[in-house]
Protein backbone atom coordinates (compact mmCIF):
# COMPACT_ATOMS: atom_id res chain seq x y z
CA UNK A 1 0.00 0.00 0.00
CA UNK A 2 1.66 2.99 -1.14
CA UNK A 3 -0.69 5.96 -0.60
CA UNK A 4 -1.03 8.42 2.74
CA UNK A 5 -3.48 6.67 5.16
CA UNK A 6 -5.99 9.15 5.85
CA UNK A 7 -8.08 7.05 8.46
CA UNK A 8 -8.73 3.82 10.33
CA UNK A 9 -11.68 2.43 11.45
CA UNK A 10 -12.78 -0.53 13.33
CA UNK A 11 -13.48 -2.61 9.67
CA UNK A 12 -10.97 -0.75 7.59
CA UNK A 13 -7.85 1.29 6.74
CA UNK A 14 -8.47 4.64 4.51
CA UNK A 15 -5.90 6.08 1.77
CA UNK A 16 -5.29 8.18 -0.36
CA UNK A 17 -5.45 6.39 -3.81
CA UNK A 18 -4.69 8.25 -7.15
CA UNK A 19 -6.33 11.81 -7.69
CA UNK A 20 -9.27 12.02 -5.93
CA UNK A 21 -9.88 8.99 -4.59
CA UNK A 22 -9.28 6.93 -1.81
CA UNK A 23 -9.10 3.17 -0.64
CA UNK A 24 -11.02 1.86 2.13
CA UNK A 25 -9.41 -2.02 2.42
CA UNK A 26 -10.97 -3.94 4.88
CA UNK A 27 -9.21 -5.87 7.41
CA UNK A 28 -8.41 -9.26 6.48
CA UNK A 29 -11.47 -10.42 9.24
CA UNK A 30 -14.30 -8.89 7.26
CA UNK A 31 -16.27 -11.66 5.42
CA UNK A 32 -16.22 -10.37 1.68
CA UNK A 33 -20.17 -10.46 1.47
CA UNK A 34 -20.01 -7.46 4.19
CA UNK A 35 -17.57 -5.50 1.63
CA UNK A 36 -20.03 -6.06 -0.97
CA UNK A 37 -22.92 -5.17 0.45
CA UNK A 38 -21.55 -1.93 1.48
CA UNK A 39 -20.86 -1.45 -2.37
CA UNK A 40 -23.79 -2.33 -3.24
CA UNK A 41 -25.85 -0.14 -1.11
CA UNK A 42 -23.06 2.98 -1.11
CA UNK A 43 -24.35 2.47 -5.39
CA UNK A 44 -27.61 1.97 -4.57
CA UNK A 45 -27.83 5.55 -2.33
CA UNK A 46 -25.18 7.19 -4.82
CA UNK A 47 -27.73 6.71 -7.48
CA UNK A 48 -30.65 8.06 -5.12
CA UNK A 49 -29.10 11.10 -5.32
CA UNK A 50 -27.99 11.22 -1.41
CA UNK A 51 -24.61 12.78 -0.67
CA UNK A 52 -22.08 10.06 -0.34
CA UNK A 53 -18.94 9.49 -2.32
CA UNK A 54 -19.18 8.05 -5.25
CA UNK A 55 -18.33 3.75 -5.16
CA UNK A 56 -15.87 3.67 -8.10
CA UNK A 57 -14.71 0.05 -8.15
CA UNK A 58 -14.91 -2.92 -5.68
CA UNK A 59 -10.99 -4.52 -5.32
CA UNK A 60 -9.00 -7.49 -4.18
CA UNK A 61 -5.83 -7.11 -2.92
CA UNK A 62 -4.42 -10.99 -1.64
CA UNK A 63 -7.07 -11.55 1.12
CA UNK A 64 -8.21 -8.16 1.57
CA UNK A 65 -11.45 -6.89 0.11
CA UNK A 66 -11.71 -2.95 -0.45
CA UNK A 67 -13.22 -0.19 -2.15
CA UNK A 68 -12.55 2.64 -4.16
CA UNK A 69 -14.29 5.83 -3.57
CA UNK A 70 -14.33 9.69 -4.34
CA UNK A 71 -12.36 11.15 -1.99
CA UNK A 72 -13.74 13.93 0.06
CA UNK A 73 -11.51 16.78 1.37
CA UNK A 74 -12.76 17.30 4.81
CA UNK A 75 -13.31 16.40 8.35
CA UNK A 76 -15.89 14.33 10.17
CA UNK A 77 -18.32 16.07 11.95
CA UNK A 78 -17.13 14.53 15.31
CA UNK A 79 -13.73 16.23 14.73
CA UNK A 80 -15.59 19.45 14.07
CA UNK A 81 -17.56 18.94 16.92
CA UNK A 82 -14.74 18.66 18.79
CA UNK A 83 -13.02 22.02 17.29
CA UNK A 84 -15.66 24.08 17.78
CA UNK A 85 -18.14 22.70 20.63
CA UNK A 86 -20.15 26.01 20.38
CA UNK A 87 -21.63 25.21 17.38
CA UNK A 88 -23.12 21.91 18.56
CA UNK A 89 -26.59 22.70 18.12
CA UNK A 90 -26.27 23.05 14.26
CA UNK A 91 -24.51 20.24 14.06
CA UNK A 92 -26.99 18.12 15.71
CA UNK A 93 -29.73 19.69 13.97
CA UNK A 94 -28.06 18.95 10.38
CA UNK A 95 -27.46 15.29 11.87
CA UNK A 96 -31.22 15.36 12.29
CA UNK A 97 -32.13 16.48 9.20
CA UNK A 98 -29.18 14.09 6.86
CA UNK A 99 -30.72 11.24 8.78
CA UNK A 100 -34.24 12.20 7.93
CA UNK A 101 -33.23 12.85 4.08
CA UNK A 102 -31.81 9.29 3.73
CA UNK A 103 -35.30 7.62 5.76
CA UNK A 104 -37.32 9.21 2.39
CA UNK A 105 -35.79 7.02 0.69
CA UNK A 106 -37.33 3.35 0.27
CA UNK A 107 -34.85 0.71 1.55
CA UNK A 108 -34.83 -2.72 -1.02
CA UNK A 109 -35.51 -6.20 0.98
CA UNK A 110 -32.37 -7.49 -0.56
CA UNK A 111 -30.31 -5.41 1.43
CA UNK A 112 -32.25 -7.09 4.62
CA UNK A 113 -34.37 -6.58 7.44
CA UNK A 114 -33.90 -4.49 10.27
CA UNK A 115 -36.70 -6.91 12.70
CA UNK A 116 -34.48 -9.75 11.02
CA UNK A 117 -31.23 -8.68 11.78
CA UNK A 118 -32.19 -7.73 15.40
CA UNK A 119 -33.69 -10.80 16.26
CA UNK A 120 -30.43 -12.78 15.02
CA UNK A 121 -28.35 -10.23 16.95
CA UNK A 122 -30.39 -10.76 20.71
CA UNK A 123 -30.93 -14.13 20.18
CA UNK A 124 -26.58 -14.72 20.28
CA UNK A 125 -26.37 -11.25 22.71
CA UNK A 126 -24.25 -12.00 25.38
CA UNK A 127 -24.26 -11.08 29.14
CA UNK A 128 -28.24 -11.31 28.85
CA UNK A 129 -30.02 -14.61 30.53
CA UNK A 130 -32.72 -16.19 28.07
CA UNK A 131 -35.67 -14.50 31.08
CA UNK A 132 -34.46 -11.51 30.10
CA UNK A 133 -34.01 -12.42 26.02
CA UNK A 134 -37.78 -13.10 25.84
CA UNK A 135 -39.06 -10.24 26.90
CA UNK A 136 -36.89 -8.09 24.68
CA UNK A 137 -37.77 -10.27 21.50
CA UNK A 138 -41.75 -9.93 22.21
CA UNK A 139 -41.19 -6.19 22.37
CA UNK A 140 -39.59 -5.96 18.79
CA UNK A 141 -42.71 -8.55 17.44
CA UNK A 142 -44.83 -5.80 18.20
CA UNK A 143 -42.56 -3.21 16.51
CA UNK A 144 -43.80 -2.11 13.09
CA UNK A 145 -41.95 -3.05 10.44
CA UNK A 146 -41.17 0.02 8.17
CA UNK A 147 -39.82 -0.27 4.55
CA UNK A 148 -37.00 2.58 4.43
CA UNK A 149 -33.43 2.70 4.07
CA UNK A 150 -31.80 2.64 7.20
CA UNK A 151 -28.40 3.48 7.61
CA UNK A 152 -27.43 0.96 10.95
CA UNK A 153 -24.46 3.44 11.99
CA UNK A 154 -25.31 6.87 11.75
CA UNK A 155 -23.64 9.34 13.90
CA UNK A 156 -21.23 12.20 13.83
CA UNK A 157 -18.01 10.18 12.33
CA UNK A 158 -19.95 8.97 9.67
CA UNK A 159 -20.10 12.11 8.30
CA UNK A 160 -17.64 13.72 6.40
CA UNK A 161 -17.75 17.51 5.95
CA UNK A 162 -15.99 19.87 3.48
CA UNK A 163 -19.17 22.70 3.06
CA UNK A 164 -21.78 19.88 2.17
CA UNK A 165 -21.91 16.90 4.26
CA UNK A 166 -21.51 13.49 3.25
CA UNK A 167 -22.59 10.14 4.96
CA UNK A 168 -20.08 7.29 4.74
CA UNK A 169 -20.01 4.10 5.70
CA UNK A 170 -22.99 2.24 4.49
CA UNK A 171 -21.94 -1.44 5.30
CA UNK A 172 -24.88 -1.70 8.20
CA UNK A 173 -27.52 -0.09 5.41
CA UNK A 174 -30.91 -1.86 4.77
CA UNK A 175 -34.54 -1.65 5.14
CA UNK A 176 -37.19 -1.10 8.21
CA UNK A 177 -38.17 1.36 10.43
CA UNK A 178 -36.94 4.79 10.50
CA UNK A 179 -37.82 5.18 14.54
CA UNK A 180 -35.30 2.43 15.38
CA UNK A 181 -32.55 3.73 12.89
CA UNK A 182 -32.84 6.68 15.04
CA UNK A 183 -33.19 4.87 18.35
CA UNK A 184 -29.89 3.72 17.42
CA UNK A 185 -28.51 6.87 16.90
CA UNK A 186 -29.78 8.35 20.23
CA UNK A 187 -28.21 5.27 21.91
CA UNK A 188 -24.84 6.14 20.59
CA UNK A 189 -24.75 9.41 21.68
CA UNK A 190 -25.78 9.09 24.98
CA UNK A 191 -24.32 5.95 25.90
CA UNK A 192 -20.88 5.15 25.08
CA UNK A 193 -18.16 4.47 27.57
CA UNK A 194 -14.94 6.31 28.08
CA UNK A 195 -11.24 4.88 28.05
CA UNK A 196 -10.90 3.87 31.72
CA UNK A 197 -7.97 6.83 32.60
CA UNK A 198 -10.17 9.95 31.10
CA UNK A 199 -9.94 12.44 33.66
CA UNK A 200 -13.05 13.87 35.75
CA UNK A 201 -12.80 17.12 33.38
CA UNK A 202 -12.71 15.10 30.16
CA UNK A 203 -15.57 13.12 31.74
CA UNK A 204 -17.65 16.03 32.19
CA UNK A 205 -17.17 17.96 28.93
CA UNK A 206 -17.97 14.68 27.27
CA UNK A 207 -21.36 13.73 29.06
CA UNK A 208 -22.04 17.67 28.44
CA UNK A 209 -21.99 17.18 24.69
CA UNK A 210 -23.19 13.89 24.22
CA UNK A 211 -26.38 14.99 26.70
CA UNK A 212 -26.73 18.33 24.48
CA UNK A 213 -26.00 16.26 21.22
CA UNK A 214 -28.53 13.76 22.03
CA UNK A 215 -31.02 16.10 22.92
CA UNK A 216 -30.00 18.44 19.99
CA UNK A 217 -30.40 15.52 17.24
CA UNK A 218 -34.15 14.26 18.78
CA UNK A 219 -35.79 17.25 18.75
CA UNK A 220 -34.84 18.33 15.41
CA UNK A 221 -35.45 14.35 13.91
CA UNK A 222 -38.79 14.16 15.95
CA UNK A 223 -39.91 18.08 14.24
CA UNK A 224 -39.09 16.75 11.07
CA UNK A 225 -40.45 13.18 10.69
CA UNK A 226 -43.67 13.99 12.90
CA UNK A 227 -42.73 10.59 14.90
CA UNK A 228 -43.37 11.13 19.02
CA UNK A 229 -40.79 10.40 21.80
CA UNK A 230 -42.63 7.48 22.45
CA UNK A 231 -42.48 5.90 19.07
CA UNK A 232 -38.51 6.26 18.85
CA UNK A 233 -38.22 5.39 22.36
CA UNK A 234 -39.76 2.21 21.77
CA UNK A 235 -37.02 0.52 19.68
CA UNK A 236 -34.24 1.36 22.46
CA UNK A 237 -34.79 -2.11 24.22
CA UNK A 238 -34.27 -4.63 21.62
CA UNK A 239 -31.73 -1.84 19.58
CA UNK A 240 -29.54 -1.87 22.96
CA UNK A 241 -29.43 -5.32 23.34
CA UNK A 242 -28.71 -6.18 19.72
CA UNK A 243 -25.59 -4.29 20.28
CA UNK A 244 -23.93 -6.36 22.90
CA UNK A 245 -22.95 -8.37 19.77
CA UNK A 246 -20.56 -5.68 18.42
CA UNK A 247 -16.82 -5.03 18.83
CA UNK A 248 -17.29 -2.38 21.40
CA UNK A 249 -15.44 -2.16 24.40
CA UNK A 250 -16.47 -4.16 27.87
CA UNK A 251 -17.56 -1.21 29.69
CA UNK A 252 -20.04 -0.21 26.99
CA UNK A 253 -21.43 -3.34 27.30
CA UNK A 254 -22.04 -3.31 30.82
CA UNK A 255 -23.77 0.46 30.68
CA UNK A 256 -25.84 -1.07 28.05
CA UNK A 257 -26.61 -4.04 30.16
CA UNK A 258 -27.51 -2.08 33.16
CA UNK A 259 -29.89 0.04 30.45
CA UNK A 260 -31.63 -3.18 29.37
CA UNK A 261 -32.09 -3.77 33.10
CA UNK A 262 -33.60 -0.56 34.24
CA UNK A 263 -35.83 -0.99 30.92
CA UNK A 264 -36.98 -3.96 31.59
CA UNK A 265 -38.21 -3.74 35.25
CA UNK A 266 -39.86 -0.65 34.31
CA UNK A 267 -42.17 -2.52 31.60
N1 LIG B 1 -14.55 9.05 0.75
C1 LIG B 1 -13.71 9.44 1.72
N2 LIG B 1 -12.95 10.56 1.55
C2 LIG B 1 -12.10 10.96 2.52
N3 LIG B 1 -11.93 10.34 3.71
C3 LIG B 1 -12.65 9.21 3.94
C4 LIG B 1 -13.58 8.72 2.96
N4 LIG B 1 -14.16 7.60 3.47
C5 LIG B 1 -13.62 7.42 4.69
N5 LIG B 1 -12.71 8.39 4.99
C6 LIG B 1 -11.92 8.50 6.25
O1 LIG B 1 -11.74 7.24 6.83
C7 LIG B 1 -12.38 7.14 8.11
C8 LIG B 1 -13.00 5.78 8.30
O2 LIG B 1 -13.99 5.55 7.30
P1 LIG B 1 -15.25 4.63 7.55
O3 LIG B 1 -16.09 5.21 8.61
O4 LIG B 1 -15.91 4.37 6.25
O5 LIG B 1 -14.50 3.32 8.08
P2 LIG B 1 -14.87 2.20 9.14
O6 LIG B 1 -13.64 1.40 9.37
O7 LIG B 1 -16.03 1.45 8.60
O8 LIG B 1 -15.29 2.95 10.42
P3 LIG B 1 -16.09 2.43 11.71
O9 LIG B 1 -15.10 2.46 12.80
O10 LIG B 1 -17.14 3.47 11.88
O11 LIG B 1 -16.64 1.07 11.41
C9 LIG B 1 -13.37 8.30 8.11
O12 LIG B 1 -13.63 8.77 9.40
C10 LIG B 1 -12.63 9.34 7.26
O13 LIG B 1 -11.66 10.00 8.04
MG1 LIG C 1 -16.98 4.87 10.34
Amino acid sequence: MTGKRIGEGRTAEVQEYGTGKILKLYRADIPAEYVEHEYEVSKYVHKQGIQTPQPIELVTLGERKGILFQQIHGSSMLRLIGEKPWRLGEYARQLASLHHDLHKLQGPEAFGKQKESLRSSIVAAPMLTMEEKTPVLEKLEQLPEGDRLLHGDFHPDNVLIDGQAWTIDWMTGMSGNPAGDAARSVMMFSMGALPPGASLSTRLVTGFIRQRLTKGYIREYLRLSGLSYAEVNAWVLPVASARLTEGIPLAEKEQLVREIRRRLRSK
